[in-house]
């Protein structure tokens, strides 16, 4: 009996696939992600370390006068940063190597200013080192900040003298610690700083003559943009594309385009959302961490909005993450894996307007509640005009959920340009892009039978890759707010 069951098993599958030869997919729709732009963003999270002189004088902003022997992290342990980082689910980790102030944590060839003339570790300690050396032995990447304004080095303000230093110590970074998977730029400058322009088209060449792989992160790409604030918050449009031309590193002007990106876009360069988990971005000893509420409310805007969130957590001067402030993020992963772990439209059938190809072609409505982002429903072209949907009728109705999770398949470019949701007939949120993860925070809990979301806008046809459907029990309850959708 079993061995007949078998063999009909095995002609039931032969005649599928015989029947079913797969649809192709259709063409990508330009600009798309590079390999390393598409890993990190399924990062996302990444972890910031803002360490170094300013930890021991109590500022954000060095003057470049300070004395080395300042610098005294007694009982420094990278291994601890990293175990706080990885414990809480970031992949990627990056540290301030240099700050404003010039001061480096790793003895540079190019200056006295460093850890070499400290007293930490008798002049023998190399920071960047212990950092790269812990994430690699627990399976984090790593990146690195080198400021671009020095208010310690003397050739800062000629040109081409500060440029060649600038770039004999990005060589350093970048060919002594291994592979580096991101680095950092930034355009800040004082109000008083020396007027010289920085030659970040032969930074940029050098950074990736060096690491192939690397991002490189700038308010203008080339490979990760500044999301335009460091509330952490993107856009509620939010484009992974802009036009390159547009933007200039330092350029106030900008920020509005940097939150929203551009639809039309020529380029693939999307948000970085940088916040501090305190006030600072260095340790000081009267701040505290920001509390839950508020940091699930930054993970909605930024990781719910097509963005990776860069969280800064500062190291002390004893060279240690506080507790106070591990104990947050404890509670940061245990609340995103409470509302996350548990997808209540699991279970679900799933059908929409079309499908590509027709049955067994490949991009079946099913494919959003498989959990794999390689896989994704695709819909005919849309000949009638009727729009796009995809709907799932629920296993179990009365599991309450107030937070849908729509992704898109951004490997094939981002499309969505407007959405709804709707549960049983009702609008319960709507919004414009997608991306790769938009989360929308329903005002109430609620039960439906079905619920579905309809494409109103997009660029060529939508390729969704996930619809989830979520309960927040934080949300409405530590939040002040009696809900929006966000
Ligand atoms: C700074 O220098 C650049 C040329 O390097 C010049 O175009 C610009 O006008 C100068 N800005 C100020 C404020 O002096
Ligand atoms: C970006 O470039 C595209 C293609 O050239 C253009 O259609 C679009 O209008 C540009 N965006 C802006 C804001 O100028
Ligand atoms: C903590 O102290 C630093 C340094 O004096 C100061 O800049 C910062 O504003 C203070 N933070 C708060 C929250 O008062
Ligand atoms: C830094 O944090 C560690 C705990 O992680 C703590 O033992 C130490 O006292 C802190 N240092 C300062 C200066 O607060
Ligand atoms: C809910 O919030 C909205 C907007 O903040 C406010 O207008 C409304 O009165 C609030 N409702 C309740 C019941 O608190």
């Amino acid at each position: 009996m079993r061995s007949l069951w078998f063999l009909i098993a095995i002609l039931l599958h032969q005649s599928h696939s015989i029947q079913s030869k797969l649809a192709t997919p259709p063409l990508p729709l330009l600009p798309i992600p590079k390999a390393a732009q598409l890993k990190w963003h399924r990062r996302e999270l990444i972890m910031f370390f803002h360490f170094g002189m300013n930890t021991f004088t109590n500022s954000e902003w060095g003057t470049g006068e300070e004395s080395p022997s300042l610098f005294n992290p007694t009982a420094l342990d990278a291994k601890q940063w990293i175990d706080a980082a990885a414990g809480a689910g970031f992949s990627l980790v990056i540290l301030t190597a240099k700050h404003h102030d010039g001061f480096c944590l790793w003895p540079s060839q190019y200056t006295d200013h460093s850890v070499e003339r400290s007293p930490w570790k008798g002049g023998k300690g190399d920071v960047v080192k212990e950092f790269v050396d812990a994430a690699r032995a627990r399976g984090i990447d790593a990146g690195l900040y080198l400021s671009p304004w020095d208010r310690h080095e003397k050739s800062y303000g000629l040109e081409i003298e500060y440029n060649e230093f600038y770039l004999a110590q990005l060589q350093e970074l970048l060919t002594r610690y291994g592979s580096v998977s991101e680095i950092w730029f930034d355009g800040a400058k004082g109000k008083n700083a020396k007027n010289m322009t920085y030659y970040f088209e032969d930074w940029f060449a050098m950074v990736k003559e060096l690491q192939s792989s690397i991002n490189i992160f700038s308010d203008a790409g080339p490979d990760v943009r500044w999301v335009g604030d460091e509330k952490g918050f993107a856009g509620t449009t939010c484009w992974s594309t802009v036009n390159r031309t547009m933007l200039k590193i330092g350029d106030a002007s900008i920020v509005n385009y940097l939150n929203t990106g551009d639809a039309r876009g020529t380029d693939w360069v999307p948000p970085e959302c940088d916040v501090s988990i305190r006030p600072g971005w260095f340790w000081h000893k009267n701040e505290t961490a920001k509390p839950l509420s508020q940091l699930l409310d930054i993970y909605y805007k930024s990781v719910g909005r097509n963005c990776v969130l860069l969280l800064n957590v500062p190291p002390n001067s004893t060279g240690l993450i506080s507790e106070a402030d591990i104990e947050r993020l404890g509670q940061f992963r245990s609340a995103i894996n409470s509302i996350f772990s548990k997808d209540l439209a699991q279970g679900s059938k799933a059908k929409a307007s079309s499908q590509r190809g027709g049955k067994g072609g490949g991009f079946a409505a099913m494919n959003v509640l498989d959990g794999d982002d390689q896989t994704y429903w695709a819909p005919k072209e849309d000949q009638d005009g009727n729009g796009y949907w995809i709907e799932l009728k629920r296993l179990d109705p009365s599991a309450s959920f107030n937070v849908v999770r729509i992704q898109e398949a951004i490997a094939m470019g981002q499309r969505i340009m407007q959405h709804e949701v709707y549960a049983d007939g009702n609008t319960v949120a709507s919004g414009t892009t997608v991306g790769y993860k938009r989360l929308h925070r329903l005002k109430t809990p609620l039960e439906a039978k079905k619920v579905k979301v309809w494409i109103k806008a997009s660029r060529g046809v939508p390729l969704i890759s996930a619809v989830g459907l979520h309960f927040d029990p934080f949300h409405g309850v530590s939040m002040k707010t009696n809900g929006t959708s966000v």
